[in-house]
């Protein structure tokens, strides 16, 4: 008897238009076709669904383009669904062929592997690890979040660790010139993630006490410190011994995940970074002022890029968003997609 499997994939192009569709159409096809070592004449048929906001018509198409020309093709535009990626084609390969199903792979691309986190988790993406690097506000925390989320992943917010040392050393009146205090402070600090990828301190949730005025004022200061940092830098470094993880901060990329195969530097204008911070502490219940805040980033940034130890840069291997004009979201697909593509290197 006949046995007929079912490979499938997705992935998401940029917009409603011919070339970006087909092109990512042939993207998915050559990578489920490949990746199954699948020949024309083993597939039965090829169905393909396409999101409302682009035309269903085109991935039949790029089938063609691909060079399959006898395979009878179905196209169909799915219904609007609330929460449903945007601009995703699907696809399913009914493919005439011995392949045991733990050997079967499908194919999840671009801002699509956030589909099947259970898929892009059990390949050469488990163990991934992921800098995200960049001056303050932007936009780092969310899209890491996200990025980790999507691809069933740990993530650590690396600024938190400085920022809870900093809180502590406030509470204790400890000199923030003072490295050797600050030091000697850093080394007795549990940190750890819990499940939900939260950073804890001694076991505690560390929450919006790390997230004051005072403690953003104080915080380059303590972090510009060398010995500060080789004790946090170890403390992270531990967190990430068994891969998994998204982290977040200035130096991840240079000194923290040097080998991480994923190094990503995001960028925005100052003003704009300083109405996101001002929109997180309005939301905290602080009330600031715009240009404050603007003069305070200023200067944050150049204390961080300035600074004698692991200042601010990017990687020589980093690749550099500008999220300036770039809604979040699209960010996020963008590092889905270098993810995504990275995939097939590892
Ligand atoms: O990302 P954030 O604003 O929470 O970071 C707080 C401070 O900690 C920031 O001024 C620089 C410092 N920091 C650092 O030096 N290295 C990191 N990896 C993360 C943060």
């Amino acid at each position: 008897m006949k046995s007929i499997i079912a490979i499938r994939g997705a992935t998401t192009c940029e917009q409603n238009a011919r070339e970006h569709i087909l092109e990512a159409t042939q993207e998915l096809l050559l990578a489920v076709i490949g990746e199954n070592s699948i020949h024309e004449s083993e597939i039965v048929n090829i169905m393909f669904t396409a999101t409302p906001d682009i035309s269903a018509a085109f991935p039949a198409e790029a089938a063609r383009a691909c060079g399959l020309s006898k395979v009878p093709l179905l196209g169909a535009q799915e219904v609007a669904v609330t929460g449903a990626p945007l601009l995703c084609i699907r696809v399913m390969l009914l493919v005439d062929k011995e392949l045991p199903r733990a050997m079967v792979r499908h194919i999840y691309l671009r801002g699509a592997v956030g589909l099947r986190p259970d898929l892009v988790g059990v390949g050469a993406l488990r163990n991934i690890n992921i800098a995200i690097d960049g001056p303050a506000g932007a936009g780092k925390s969310t899209v890491a979040q996200n990025v980790a989320k999507k691809l069933g992943l740990r993530y650590l917010d690396t600024g938190a660790m400085y920022r809870a040392l900093t809180w502590l050393s406030l509470q204790r009146g400890v000199e923030l010139r003072d490295g050797t205090s600050l030091s000697a402070l850093a080394e007795k600090l549990a940190f750890n993630l819990n499940s939900d990828s939260q950073l804890t301190l001694d076991g505690r949730v560390l929450g919006d006490e790390i997230r004051t005025p005072q403690v953003n004022a104080a915080v380059s200061l303590v972090s510009s410190h060398g010995a500060v940092r080789e004790i946090i830098v170890r403390k992270q470094q531990q967190l990430a011994a068994s891969g998994g993880i998204v982290m977040d901060g200035r130096d991840i990329g240079t000194t923290v995940l040097v080998d991480a195969p994923v190094k990503i530097f995001l960028v925005a204008d100052a003003r704009e970074r300083a109405r996101r911070r001002l929109r997180e502490l309005e939301a905290l219940g602080h009330r600031v002022d715009l240009a404050e805040v603007v003069e305070q980033i200023i200067q944050r940034d150049h204390f961080d890029s300035h600074r004698a130890v692991s200042p601010l840069t990017p990687a020589s291997d980093a690749i550099v968003v500008d999220t300036t004009d770039l809604p979040i979201d699209k960010v996020i697909r963008q590092i889905l997609d270098i993810v995504a593509n990275k995939q097939y290197e590892l």
